[in-house]
């Protein structure tokens, strides 16, 4: 056997000390692809409303992989790789649609739904000359096809066969965390795609990461959204890749409704809002959590800030690029208020949001720092050395989760 050398040698036992050549180093790259993003991982490739009649498709990737998602006249959702059989072009160009089968535009090879070769043009040549030789067999060529599983309205995949179903790869609490915000059918009601120049894994660390949210953010500390001295904790799976954090109103916040939040607005350092309607929100859950942040290892986010709810899914597209496509969803059955004020609270987030601004920059603020700094690493000591649940949020417990699962996922 040819062994592989190891990529890199973590520097100390633990995940309180990440090296930065993780971050840099292009050998990554491949191995991740290999291991993370074709292995035994799933990974958030849609809604379930995005593909909701039969016929519809949506396009995406699951690492650097082009993927169909679709729905068949069967009623189920499908998957599969979007390569074609035959010389490896897309099979299917477009983002979303409806079609009732795809077809290569190279050399119009097709295929159903479920991404299985039934057409090979010119199969039998043309008046008995050309075409594909007897031994060719149609069953025996097509893209892979994914593995998919349905929660809470949302498309998971996965490329490998024996990947752990996916409520046992989440683990109780963390479905019941989506379950708790996904808990009616949903609507999408916007989306963004940002392009960021840093290594995804720097996005995978700053979603975790309840340190930075009221320190890199004034925003929710001047409206007074989200402080670490506000109730809540984060809860990490056994894995360490999926978390949930989830800030709680202070008590003496507690003054009934969410007026007594107005008056409060404009406490620091003066700043007022020209329209504080932006940040009119309800306890739509009725369990006094304002904000939940919640990841599924490798790539995927759920996000409530009061009746803000958006999934992010990861994209990497090279060692110091990522795409960060962002969906915002409102429930079917929204009042017109409702509705309005999660459109208005979207101000918050995306490549321009209020708050996400800065984590769009923040990333390649690190990229940039550690250009030259491939032997050196992070010090991730906040809240201890551990990555277990804890009922505070000034802690790091849920990125040192991250790296334990990345390292479990390449056996580093
Ligand atoms: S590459 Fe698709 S038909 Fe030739
Ligand atoms: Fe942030």
């Amino acid at each position: 056997m040819n062994e592989q050398p190891p990529l890199i040698r973590w520097p100390v036992a633990g995940e309180s000390r990440v090296p930065y050549s993780v971050f840099s180093r292009e050998a990554f790259d491949e191995d991740e692809q290999r291991r993370i993003f074709l292995g035994k991982h799933w990974h958030f490739v849609c809604l379930e409303v995005e593909v909701a009649a039969p016929g519809d498709f949506k396009t995406t990737h699951i690492g650097k992989a082009p993927v169909v998602i679709s729905r068949d006249f069967d009623g189920e959702i499908y998957g599969f790789e979007n390569r074609c059989a035959h010389r490896g072009a897309l099979i299917c160009l477009e983002n979303a649609g409806n079609a009732r089968q795809f077809q290569c535009v190279y050399h119009a090879w097709s295929y159903d739904l479920q991404g299985t070769l039934t057409g090979v043009a010119f199969e039998k040549g043309v008046r008995g000359l050309g075409g594909m030789p007897p031994s060719f067999c149609k069953e025996e060529h097509g893209p892979r096809k994914l593995r998919v599983a349905l929660l809470a309205g949302l498309v998971f995949a996965s490329f490998a066969d024996d990947v752990d179903p996916l409520d046992e790869y989440l683990g109780p609490e963390i479905v019941a965390k989506i379950e708790r915000v996904l808990f009616k059918p949903l609507e999408v009601i916007g989306r963004f795609t940002q392009v960021l120049p840093n290594n995804w894994k720097l996005y995978a660390e700053n979603a975790r990461d309840t340190y930075h949210a009221s320190l890199l953010h004034l925003f929710f500390t001047t409206f007074n959204i989200t402080r670490l001295s506000q109730g809540g904790g984060v809860v990490i799976s056994p894995s360490g890749g999926h978390h949930a954090s989830a800030s709680i109103k202070a008590p003496e916040e507690e003054r009934g409704t969410d007026t007594a939040y107005a008056e409060q607005r404009s406490n620091q350092d003066g700043f007022r809002l020209h329209a504080p309607q932006m940040l009119d929100s309800e306890d739509e859950i009725g369990d006094g959590i304002r904000v939940q942040i919640l990841t599924v290892f490798p790539g995927f986010v759920l996000q409530q800030i009061h009746n803000c709810i958006a999934v992010r899914q990861i994209v990497p597209t090279g060692a110091a690029s990522m795409d960060l496509h962002w969906t915002l969803v409102g429930f079917a059955d929204d009042s017109p208020r409702l509705r309005e004020m999660r459109l208005m609270q979207a101000n918050l987030v995306g490549p321009a949001g209020y708050v996400s601004m800065e984590d769009g920059a923040v990333g390649n603020f690190v990229q940039r720092g550690i250009a030259a700094a491939a032997d050196h690493e992070s010090v991730i000591e906040l809240g201890g050395l551990e990555s277990k649940s804890q009922d505070f949020r000034a802690t790091e417990a849920s990125i040192r989760g991250f790296w334990k699962a990345y390292r479990t996922a390449m056996e580093l």
